[in-house]
């Protein structure tokens, strides 16, 4: 649980880098309508939840700075005793300031007026223009009241600054609180993944990727996780080779992979782990041989995950371990070197070898900084949370062997970096080849007492 305090601290922060007679405008996320007259599960927008933890939507954060004096202002939706029959509880401008430590609160009624007044006369306006229509709406409209009333002394502010770096740097860098929060997030997802093979495993012949899902999605809520933090993707066969394949609807067949993606979303914190397993819970040759060479890209990744090193050379590192592979097995033919600078390996491995992992499952901060004299690949620091996901994707028409086709394997862990190197927050998750069989032979019915890979 992130602690009430830290979200004071965040919003100090985020104060210390405006200036005097400054104002700071940060919008909630508003519903969205998934069908006539119903909406869809509520998501609050990720700037505003880091600031505030509120959870409810149509909600406003200002922060001023006036003579050296900071304030702190929730708009909130007005207490209706019918609309909270109906839709549900409302925390209400009265109970805001002592719920959310901020210094006044007031109904969401008063916002268009409130805000005309509170950007008369500023000096500059931090906004972050375009990240929400709704929001950019209501603030040009008081911009433009101010613009048109100059003989009443009204003074639209001079300039507008997007506060979206400064937001995406401070989220970049986990506190503790956050990373314990990412941990619990980690090791429910670590849960579901581990139940979803025990139920491939003994449900062989018989399940559909979407119950597969459902056995995730109900590990994920009976640890506490609402929801997931993405659509989950359930890829069986060479739908695997669809990268973010969520139709999930084929039936699983006995001698296919299965290909996982599927974290949890724990207190606005996702996980984001992809694992791929054989169906029947044994690999055959060819997918063990393709497994193993996916899972030798990602722990040789991972040697070079930590500070000072950059992603962009664990990338490199991950290339050069597939494309000499894929050689070895035949499927690309030539030598390393022509084949990396040809980038032959993109048929086969199309995606990045990770992203950024916090509020958001593609979370925010840049990966390239700008140094005195050029803009450079971001090396790694401590606190950051990403991904490190290569993978291997035979089209079922690739112009390759027969035994290589529709085979689909992505390995994705979560890592944050320490101050010595990095810690892997989903380790648990089995992903050798022996783990996964053992894991997969434990609730077998019978065994046939065969492990010969056919
Ligand atoms: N789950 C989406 C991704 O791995 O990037
Ligand atoms: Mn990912
Ligand atoms: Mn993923």
């Amino acid at each position: 649980m992130i602690p009430i305090q830290e979200y004071v601290q965040r919003r100090q922060r985020l104060l210390d880098t405006i200036g005097d007679n400054d104002i700071l405008l940060v919008s909630a996320a508003q519903e969205v309508t998934r069908s006539n007259d119903t909406e869809y599960t509520f998501r609050q927008d990720s700037h505003f939840f880091y600031l505030t933890g509120f959870n409810e939507p149509d909600a406003w954060l200002v922060l001023l700075k006036e003579q050296g004096e900071a304030e702190s202002i929730l708009f909130c939706r007005d207490k209706d005793p019918t609309a909270e029959i109906w839709h549900g509880r409302r925390l209400g401008a009265d109970a805001a300031p002592e719920a959310l430590a901020v210094d006044t609160s007031y109904p969401l009624s008063e916002l268009a007026d409130a805000l005309v007044q509170l950007l008369d006369g500023k000096q500059v306006m931090h906004f972050a223009m375009g990240h929400l229509a709704h929001a950019d709406e209501l603030v040009l409209a008081a911009m433009n009241k101010l613009r048109s009333a100059p003989k009443q002394s009204k003074v639209a502010p001079v300039s507008i600054t997007d506060t979206r770096s400064r937001l995406h740097e401070m989220r970049l860098f986990k506190s503790p609180a956050e990373v314990a929060v990412m941990q619990a997030s980690a090791d429910i997802s670590v849960r579901a993944h581990q139940r979803a093979m025990l139920y491939s495993a003994t449900h062989v012949d018989n399940a559909f990727e979407y119950q597969l899902a459902a056995e995730i999605h109900h590990e994920f809520a009976m640890a506490g996780a609402h929801s997931p933090a993405y659509n989950t993707i359930v890829g069986s066969g060479d739908n695997a080779c669809i990268l973010h394949y969520t139709e999930n609807s084929d039936r699983l067949t006995k001698g296919d992979l299965v290909l996982i993606d599927a974290g949890a979303e724990l207190e606005g914190y996702a996980a984001d782990i992809t694992r791929t397993f054989p169906v029947s819970g044994c690999f055959s040759k060819p997918q063990a041989k393709l497994y193993q060479l996916v899972l030798d890209a990602q722990l040789a990744a991972l040697e070079v995950i930590k500070p000072g090193n950059t992603l962009v050379q664990a990338t490199n590192i991950s290339v050069k371990v597939i494309t000499q592979g894929l050689i070895d097995l035949g499927i690309l033919s030539g030598e390393l070197a022509q084949n990396v600078q040809e980038k032959t390996y993109r048929e086969f491995f199309m995606h990045g070898l990770g992203h950024w992992l916090g509020l958001d499952v593609h979370d925010v901060g840049d990966y390239k900084i700008k140094t005195a004299d050029a803009t450079v690949d971001r090396p790694l620091a401590p606190g950051m949370v990403l991904t490190v996901e290569p993978g291997i994707y035979i089209a079922p028409d690739a112009k390759v062997d027969e035994c290589w086709r529709g085979i689909g394997i992505r390995i994705e862990d979560n890592v944050l970096i320490t101050e010595k190197g990095h810690e892997i927050l989903t380790i648990k998750a089995p992903k050798t080849i022996t783990d996964i069989e053992a894991l997969m032979s434990l609730n077998k019915p019978s065994s046939t007492g065969n492990s010969e890979r056919a």
